[in-house]
């Protein structure tokens, strides 16, 4: 067959086209940066940008079929706002579609999400569920996917989950509670692929899981664990994960906003999981922990390496917070010597990351009328948690710029 891969740079996409291409099909990649010497011949590229219809049209002339994987992250808050979603989702199916009715395209994929619905909490998921409406409308024959998070090399799920959170403890809106059913992008292309080539699967709609359920809290662990890191979770109250993003939202730049907090409020996993319409029993796929203990055989002195980034970071966290109570017991005001000494980092950090119009201190001063009791607490609560994270940040940065060093990703 004649396949165009729409959005076929991305991490699904390369994933894609390479078991395509083993198939024997003819695949061409179209995307905004799609450039030859990223795949093997005989795989072509084409440049094109779903939203704007011309610069796509001409690459489905002669195709079978057309798989599109065009996405824009719902993890972060997209550049231009979340209306970019309709943009891209919405507008660049509706581009899709016209130009594949246009060229006589028979079969069109449509990757879709769990929960997409026109009236959905999200702008992703209004935006996916109109763009299904679109497909399920257009005049070729469509098969609709939905699935839960996938991983596997070059996916943001497992980076994500390390950039929300810190090693050893990290705090969790409503404890990591919403639930996933991560599924291995090596399990779900097979299946996109017989998608494709076998007309049973026409007019159909597929949600599709992982081996199991997990909670936030869950994926946390694993991925800490692989690492030979402990993370003990604090819940963060929903209420205060709302006002964090909400007002986080209003800031120009911040990368996330209330649809983050929204998407945490359901969970990300299936009823019924259609992988069985592929041939596939949930039980026999990749677990997330199978994928992410193999990452770390295969990586090794990665692991000692992420214990000693996680000694490093527990090191410069005990070294500010107990030195930052030196006044308490010494007194470093009268005369030089080695506690004063001591105390000056800390002290100094407190100044700049605390005390400052960039400092937590700011959260504190916003939380101290609406959290009972506080008192002082809040504040040390504050300073404590800057220590921690410029020492999560400062042992990052030293195992970034060490040479060979790699970042922990
Ligand atoms: N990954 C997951 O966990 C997951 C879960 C559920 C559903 N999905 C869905 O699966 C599909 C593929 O996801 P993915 O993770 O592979 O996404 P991805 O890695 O972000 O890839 C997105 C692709 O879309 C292309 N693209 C973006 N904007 C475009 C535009 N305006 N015109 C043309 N191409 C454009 C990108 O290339 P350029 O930037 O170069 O144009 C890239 O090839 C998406 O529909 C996504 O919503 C993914």
């Amino acid at each position: 067959m004649k396949v165009l891969v729409v959005g076929g740079t991305g991490f699904i996409g390369t994933n894609l086209t390479r078991t395509l291409a083993d198939r024997g099909h003819t695949v061409t990649v179209l995307a905004r940066t799609a450039e030859a010497e990223a795949f093997e011949a005989p795989v072509q590229t084409v440049q094109g940008d779903v939203t704007d219809y011309e610069s796509i049209e001409s690459a489905f002339e002669g195709r079978d079929a057309v798989i599109n994987l065009v996405a824009l992250s719902p993890l972060f808050t997209p550049s231009g706002g979340d209306e970019m979603h309709n943009r891209i989702h919405l507008g660049g199916t509706e581009n899709v579609v016209e130009a594949a009715e246009a060229h006589g395209v028979e079969k069109l994929v449509q990757m879709s999400a769990l929960g997409a619905d026109p009236e959905g909490p999200t702008a992703y998921l209004r935006a996916k569920g109109a763009a299904e409406q679109v497909v399920r409308d257009a005049d070729l024959e469509w098969v609709l996917i939905r699935p839960s998070v996938i991983f596997g090399d070059g996916g943001e799920f497992v980076d994500f989950t390390k950039l929300l959170t810190t090693p050893y403890v990290t705090g969790l809106p409503g404890g990591g509670a919403t639930r996933f059913q991560p599924l291995w992008v090596g399990d779900l292309v097979p299946m996109l692929a017989d998608a494709i080539e076998d007309d049973a699967h026409n007019g159909n709609v597929y949600e599709l899981g992982g081996p199991e359920k997990l909670t936030l809290a869950e994926v946390t662990k694993q991925v800490y664990q692989a690492e030979g890191t402990p993370v003990t979770i604090v819940p963060v109250p929903m209420a205060l994960a709302k006002l964090g993003l909400g007002v986080g939202g209003r800031i120009p730049g911040f990368p996330m906003g209330l649809d983050q907090y929204r998407s945490l409020n359901f969970d990300n996993t299936v009823e019924e999981n259609d992988v069985e319409a592929f041939g596939r029993e949930p039980t026999e796929l990749r677990s997330l922990a199978d994928y992410l203990s193999e990452q770390t055989a295969e990586q090794p002195g990665d692991g000692p390496r992420s214990a000693w980034t996680a000694r490093g970071t527990l090191l410069v966290f005990a070294f500010l917070a107990l030195t930052s109570y030196l006044p308490n017991v010494v007194d470093i005001y009268s005369y030089w010597g080695i506690p004063r000494l001591l105390f000056i980092p800390s002290y100094l950090l407190m100044l700049v990351l605390y005390d400052s119009p960039w400092g937590l201190e700011n959260v504190v001063y916003v939380l101290d009328p609406i959290v009972p009791g506080s008192g002082a607490l809040l504040w040390e609560v504050g300073l404590v948690a800057t220590y921690y994270l410029f020492a999560v940040v400062v042992t990052w940065l030293a195992r970034r710029v060490r040479p060979g060093g790699r970042a922990n990703t």
